[in-house]
């Protein structure tokens, strides 16, 4: 660094022959030290790894300077994770092509042994968000409600965790009218999983996790315009996250019991389909008039909410790539954090901001609950034209049944993204993962 002109700029570089083992020196300017911030480390390791995929570097080693988003157990955790994923790709479907080169190894200098092992941390980390961004990468074809429901029976025998699927009979006899009626118009018959781990200590948390897991929504009979329709096979993603985050949970043997609850339906437009003014009883014994098919996502949540209520957990978090309302709100990159408990509100965006996951507290107030107040059932699907993402909030807190420590995070902006590389993010496992851990016994 006390080279000639070197000032370390976000685009600065230098290149040097090394000696021994290590062949090439590389140094890459981070930019300045106060305006690093973890989504820009994570944006600098993505540039990083695509030249080197360019450049075809087999091996590598990292280097980072001292900062606090580098230095101890979490930062190193972190950064390990964010350098991992770098290498993710979905080409399950294609021959390796041109751009199909990966480093083989990539390591990074760590400081005592501490660090190192937040350094296998931080993969396993990464691997789970590589499972939730495979399943959700997986086009709609192949990835129906039953297929993802496979899928979590294999992670569930691969990480000793308990499963039981629900299956239509059995959904009519608990009356789970909103799961039902959003997957009666798809050829693909709705489930809806509960993923358990039992929890590997003693724990005293009994923690429900909730993902919306529309294998693709059309909007039914209220259809979509067909421009980017395709972007909807990523409306799985909320379930995705929690099936991730379950993965995580066992990899690290976090001390809790923590449940997953994934309601999966196709949403398709068809002579079987619900109907705007259907009015349909969900399981926890409210009616709701459908207003607009399109506003799916609530209602599979409805029942699974409903459900997972019932096991009564100390906390409930709820994933779900709800609202285009909230895109407009906040952008493609955070997503929106609904709960009426400022304790937890702490905890969840702490954990973000520690992760490099945005995410951003939006009200609950009462006036969008009334607002979704039905005219001829207890409840009507939508709301008005403004605060969208509010109003389908106050809608998913009526079936929330007398859990205090409840939140409700709209996923849809940052879930997955249309620039390339293009695919789900896995936003949601690292947050929950860190929140997870931080949680007493
Ligand atoms: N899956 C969509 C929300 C969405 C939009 C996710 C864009 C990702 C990107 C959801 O089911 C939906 O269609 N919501 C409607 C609600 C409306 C009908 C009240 C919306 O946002 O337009
Ligand atoms: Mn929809
Ligand atoms: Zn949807």
């Amino acid at each position: 660094a006390s080279e000639e002109g070197w000032e370390g700029r976000k685009e600065q570089r230098r290149e040097a022959a090394g000696s021994g083992e290590i062949r090439r020196l590389l140094l890459l300017g981070l930019g300045r030290r106060e305006e690093l911030e973890s989504r820009r480390l994570q944006d600098w390791l993505d540039d990083l790894a695509s030249t080197f995929r360019r450049d075809r570097v087999a091996r590598f080693a990292l280097l980072l300077p001292s900062h606090e988003l580098t230095v101890g157990p979490e930062a190193v955790e972190r950064v390990a994770r964010q350098l991992a994923l770098t290498g993710y790709r979905f080409h399950e479907f294609k021959e390796e092509g041109e751009d199909g080169f990966r480093s083989e190894e990539a390591g990074l200098v760590v400081r005592d042994e501490l660090e190192s092992q937040s350094v296998r941390k931080g993969g396993d980390v990464a691997r789970a968000v590589a499972t939730a961004r495979g399943i959700a990468d997986t086009p709609p074809n192949v990835a129906t409600p039953s297929w993802i429901a496979d899928r979590a029976g294999e992670l569930a025998e691969e990480h000793g965790m308990e499963i039981e699927v629900l299956e239509t009979a059995e959904m009519e006899r608990l009356g789970m009218g909103g799961l039902l009626a959003v997957g009666k118009g798809s050829g693909h018959e709705p489930r809806l999983v509960k993923l358990t781990w039992r929890g590997a200590g003693n724990g005293t948390r009994s923690v429900a996790l909730v993902g919306k897991g529309v294998t693709f929504d059309t909007g039914g009979i209220s259809i979509k315009p067909s421009k980017n329709m395709e972007e909807m096979k990523w409306d799985k993603c909320g379930a995705c996250a929690v099936l991730g985050t379950m993965e995580v949970v066992s990899r690290l043997k976090i001390p809790h019991r923590v449940t997953g609850y994934v309601p999966l339906a196709e949403n398709m437009p068809d002579g079987n389909s619900y109907r705007p003014s259907d009015i349909v009883r969900c399981f926890n014994g409210k009616t709701v008039e459908i207003l607009n098919t399109d506003a799916e996502g609530r209602m599979i949540l409805a029942d699974a909410l409903a459900w997972a209520s019932e096991d009564d957990p100390t906390e409930l978090v709820e994933l779900s790539t709800l609202t285009g309302a909230c895109v407009v709100a906040l952008g493609r990159t955070g997503a929106g954090l609904y709960t009426p408990s400022d304790e937890l509100s702490a905890e969840l965006l702490d954990a973000a901001k520690g992760e490099g996951e945005r995410l951003w507290r939006m009200p609950l107030w009462s006036e969008f609950r009334e607002e979704m107040e039905g005219e001829h059932a207890d409840l009507q699907n939508v709301g008005g034209r403004w605060g969208g993402a509010n109003t389908a909030a106050a809608f998913l807190s009526s079936f929330v049944g007398g859990v205090e420590r409840w939140a409700h995070l709209d996923i849809a902006g940052p879930s997955y993204t249309t620039e390339d590389p293009k695919g789900a993010t896995g936003y949601g496992v690292a947050t929950l993962a860190r929140w997870l851990r931080s949680l007493d016994l």
